[in-house]
């Protein structure tokens, strides 16, 4: 077994996307800060209206996929297909764009908390132009593990063995086989993950501060930064003073060359330039 350690440290910084929204970009905060197969990370975490209610109108994607993952809060989503998904605390939309899709997604409250993610994810060349797919998870369908030291597991996407027993999460066939959990420790409380040993993984760490890695080779990963992972069969975690919450994640690297222009993320310029005049032609979808 080899333990996997924190390799590095990329605090978020902030930033507004859509119309307006605030929020914390860690992975994604430039072209060359990503962790294949991750392209981006968003938390968006505000009690003021102002900082989320003009929301994301009518925008394309294509070529990866998003999962959003919603703490606190209230948000529609609608796209060129007809599908509309309530996104309400808990819950967990998988919208894979493909070849192209067209969709808003608008907080549907006026004031209160709004917490949650927007976490995207590269697809392999070969699967990019599929037709557009979208699946909605409501918080029920979420499995939480409860753990020994009284702190939860959730699998968001892809099944985790844990204490033994597989736990298969709702979100399953992510080109990038990924596995996504939420992790919630209560002071002090271990945890150790066992990871696909060539999948590159890294933790957000949203509440208190987190211990990653082995007894003697532990580093500090405070909130609202991600800490990338060396690779290896295991992660071990302990929670800080305060308790810790965070996001773990793991996927398949895809090895190949990435051009991103905003919402279209493909291997080539030309694939980029015939995405931008698809969408100008009304032939993105
Ligand atoms: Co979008």
């Amino acid at each position: 077994m080899s333990t996997r350690i924190l390799q590095q440290i990329i605090p978020s910084i902030s930033t507004s996307d859509g119309a307006g929204v605030r929020l914390r970009r860690s992975i994604g905060q430039t072209q060359t800060v990503r962790v294949d197969p991750f392209l981006m990370l968003d938390e968006f975490s505000s009690i003021n209206a102002d900082d989320y209610i003009a929301g994301f109108p009518s925008h394309p994607h294509r070529g990866f996929e998003t999962v959003t993952y919603i703490l606190d809060g209230h948000m529609l989503h609608e796209d060129h297909l007809g599908n509309k998904g309530d996104l309400k605390s808990g819950g967990a939309q998988w919208m894979t764009a493909g070849r192209g899709i067209i969709h808003s997604e608008m907080p549907q409250q006026v004031s209160g908390r709004m917490r949650g993610f927007q976490l995207w994810v590269n697809l392999p060349a070969k699967d990019k132009m599929q037709p557009a797919g979208y699946q909605d998870v409501q918080a029920e369908e979420i499995p939480v593990f409860t753990l020994s030291n009284g702190g939860e597991v959730k699998v968001i996407a892809g099944t985790a063995k844990i204490a033994e027993q597989m736990i298969k999460g709702p979100i399953q066939g992510i080109s990038a086989e990924v596995l996504m959990l939420d992790i919630r420790l209560p002071a002090g409380g271990e945890f150790a993950q066992a990871l696909t040993s060539d999948h590159n993984a890294f933790i957000y760490g949203f509440e208190g501060d987190l211990l990653v890695g082995p007894a003697d080779n532990q580093r500090v990963l405070a909130t609202q930064s991600a800490g990338v992972l060396s690779t290896g069969d295991l992660v071990e975690l302990k929670a800080g003073v305060q308790g810790s919450a965070f996001l773990l994640l793991a996927g398949r690297p895809l090895k190949e060359p990435i051009v991103q222009h905003g919402p279209f993320v493909m291997n080539t310029r030309a694939e980029i330039e015939q995405a931008i005049a698809d969408y100008n032609n009304g032939r993105l979808v």
